[in-house]
């Protein structure tokens, strides 16, 4: 996790292309910022817990003039509470980074160095980092060869910025599983953990690969190998809009990434269908010869993963696994011989389906990626990899996102049934004018108030999601979105599996959401709203508008608009995702920030 940054160019602006910088980055972790100055020959540090208007309000009352190189960063912290002493930069000797990652073997190296004389104030794996390069540098006399000589001893991950006391107008740069680009502009160059980060002010950029060094002076970038080979490496123009960055009015993120919910899912399924459902035979991979499948991801993602198993499997009629990455990881899967496993990630980061995936490729399994973030580790290493088209996405909740990864697994699990013969050319036709309704329902959905229901909730310290088959799978990601946003507890279940012992926790007025979209089971699950409302609860039932239910079937109603299964639950996580966004709001709560989270969770 962690965001970093750095800038070395025209005097004046680094400092707010730093703190400009950290703010875009903020979704990467946000308990505490610093950052290193070099002014007059000196390197200032200033840092500050919390998030990144606390490290500005620090700065804005300090003398910053003749500044043009900086670097900083944003933390999540791994090693070390998120107070200022563990806060990056580290400084040791000559040496000042930022770092993203972590060094497994810090414990080893911090004892050769104590050996070698050196003393530590942090309690952070970064600091340590410093001082080897600061040996290595005392030793070779020679900063890349330094660098060299530490990249090759480090374990783990990291995306390093470094500046030399000795060489105040250069930033040296290298990154092993860790996100790291470098910005091209004018008389001045940047690098970051992302483009965002530095797209105000330049949208050429270099991704700097493993097992590369860069040197990043005011007019010039050169990159080298560990061999020392200087590398001509190719600048690439980014197509992301600084509008896709901002807030756009909206007072949250979140409330505007859920805004581009219709265009997103619109952009995600024009990419693989022009037509109709057939076009998928061409712009899908091709699935057909596998009969078990393994679906792994974290979070949301996860859950995306649990809508495609119940429609892979009830339409498609393959064996599908969902399971999530950090148990897969560990948990020697068996594969048939012709297992595809699908690996579902917004980021493309993550540190446990990144190794799941090196798993799933180390035993010859072949491998198919949901990726948003075009060129990540997953999306790179995967053999297949279908793109989602959410655009950046801020807030740390996902919402866009997951909507674009149903949106694609949904359509996998039409091309699956369509080849496997059990989903006929007239059912194709009819449900493709089906998908292309889907934007303006989901319009709708978005416009509709929810705020009565949440003032309703809001006061609750539990609230619990029902629903059977696909409804359970949306009560789960219904059930994360609000607890990570409001911070109440919250549980998904399975309607039938409630009276199995949780019901003994229904109170007076225990908000339960009850979801019933599926025709086939909404009976049931009205059955389980019923011995939850005969206890006392408060009910909220979300049911599709093609649906009868008694008045003394539930307390309020929020009808959702009828389409096919294996589409619905686009729809259905809409009012969801905007009944958790009322609540959080109405309990004051950071909803772009939820504490102690990250957006790109790239540590086990
Ligand atoms: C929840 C959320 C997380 C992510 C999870 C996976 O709102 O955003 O649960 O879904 O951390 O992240 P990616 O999709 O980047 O692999």
């Amino acid at each position: 996790m962690c965001g970093i940054i750095g800038y070395v160019g025209s005097e004046k602006i680094s400092n707010s292309v730093l703190i400009a910088g950290l703010h875009a980055l903020e979704y990467r972790g946000y308990d505490s910022a610093g950052l290193a100055l070099a002014q007059n020959d000196q390197v200032t540090i200033i840092k500050a817990k919390g998030n990144v208007s606390f490290l500005e309000e620090k700065l804005e009352k300090m003398n910053t003039k003749g500044t043009t190189l900086g670097i900083a960063h944003t933390r999540w912290a791994t090693h070390g509470e998120p107070n200022e002493t563990n806060s990056h930069p580290h400084q040791s000797g000559l040496v000042t980074l930022v770092h993203n990652g972590i060094i497994e073997n810090y414990n080893t190296i911090k004892e050769e160095l104590e050996n070698a004389g050196y003393d530590f104030y942090s309690q952070t794996d970064s600091e340590i980092a410093a001082a080897y390069i600061d040996y290595c540098y005392f030793l070779t006399k020679d900063k890349v060869s330094a660098l060299t000589k530490a990249y090759q001893h480090f374990k783990g991950s990291f995306a390093f910025a470094i500046i030399f006391q000795d060489e105040l107008d250069v930033i040296y740069a290298m990154r092993k599983n860790s996100p790291l680009v470098l910005g091209v502009g004018e008389h001045q160059n940047f690098l970051a953990s992302d483009i965002s980060a530095f797209l105000k002010y330049t949208n050429q950029y270099i991704v700097l690969e493993h097992e590369e060094i860069a040197v990043l002076h005011k007019n010039q970038i050169t990159i080298q190998n560990l061999n020392g080979d200087l590398l001509d490496k190719e600048i690439q123009t980014s197509e992301m809009d600084i509008t896709d960055i901002q807030k756009g009015g909206y007072e949250h993120f979140m409330l505007k990434e859920i805004h581009e919910e219709p265009d997103v899912v619109k952009k995600t399924i024009d990419s693989l269908m022009q037509n109709n459902l057939l076009d998928l035979l061409n712009t899908m991979p091709n699935l057909k010869q596998y009969d078990q499948i393994h679906i792994i991801a974290c979070g949301s993602a996860m859950y995306a993963g649990m809508i495609a198993k119940s429609l892979i499997e009830s339409r498609a009629r393959i064996h599908v696994d969902c399971i999530c990455a950090s148990e897969y990881r560990y948990a020697n899967p068996i594969y048939t011989g012709n297992t595809l496993a699908i690996f579902i990630s917004q980021s493309g980061e993550t540190a446990d389906t990144i190794a799941a995936l090196q798993l799933a490729k180390a035993n010859d399994v072949a491998t198919l990626a949901i990726v948003n973030v075009i060129g990540s580790t997953i999306a790179r290493d995967a053999d297949h990899v279908i793109y989602t088209k959410a655009g950046p996405e801020i807030c740390v909740a996902t919402t866009k996102a997951y909507c674009t990864q149903v949106a694609v697994l949904s359509l996998l699990a039409c091309y699956l049934s369509y080849v496997h013969g059990h989903m006929q050319d007239d059912e194709v036709m009819q449900l493709s004018k089906e998908i292309k309704t889907l934007p303006k329902l989901m319009q709708q959905l978005i416009e509709k108030d929810y705020s009565a229901f949440a003032k309703k909730i809001y006061q609750h310290n539990d609230v619990f999601f029902i629903g059977r088959g696909l409804d359970y799978s949306l009560s789960m990601e219904g059930s994360l979105k609000l607890k990570e946003i409001s911070y109440i507890h919250s549980e998904a279940y399975a309607a039938g599996e409630l009276k199995h012992g949780t019901i003994s926790l229904i109170e007076e007025g225990t908000p339960v959401i009850a979801l019933a979209s599926d025709e086939d089971l909404y009976e049931k699950t009205i059955s389980n709203i019923k011995e939850v409302k005969a206890r006392g609860a408060y009910v909220l039932l979300i049911i599709s508008d093609d649906l009868q239910i008694a008045h003394d079937g539930y307390d309020d109603i929020l009808r959702i608009p009828k389409t096919d299964k294996l589409i619905q639950a686009i729809l259905g996580v809409i009012p969801l995702q905007l009944l958790a966004y009322e609540i959080a709001r109405l309990r004051g709560c950071e909803i772009d920030q939820p504490r102690n989270l990250a957006k790109s969770v790239t540590v086990e």
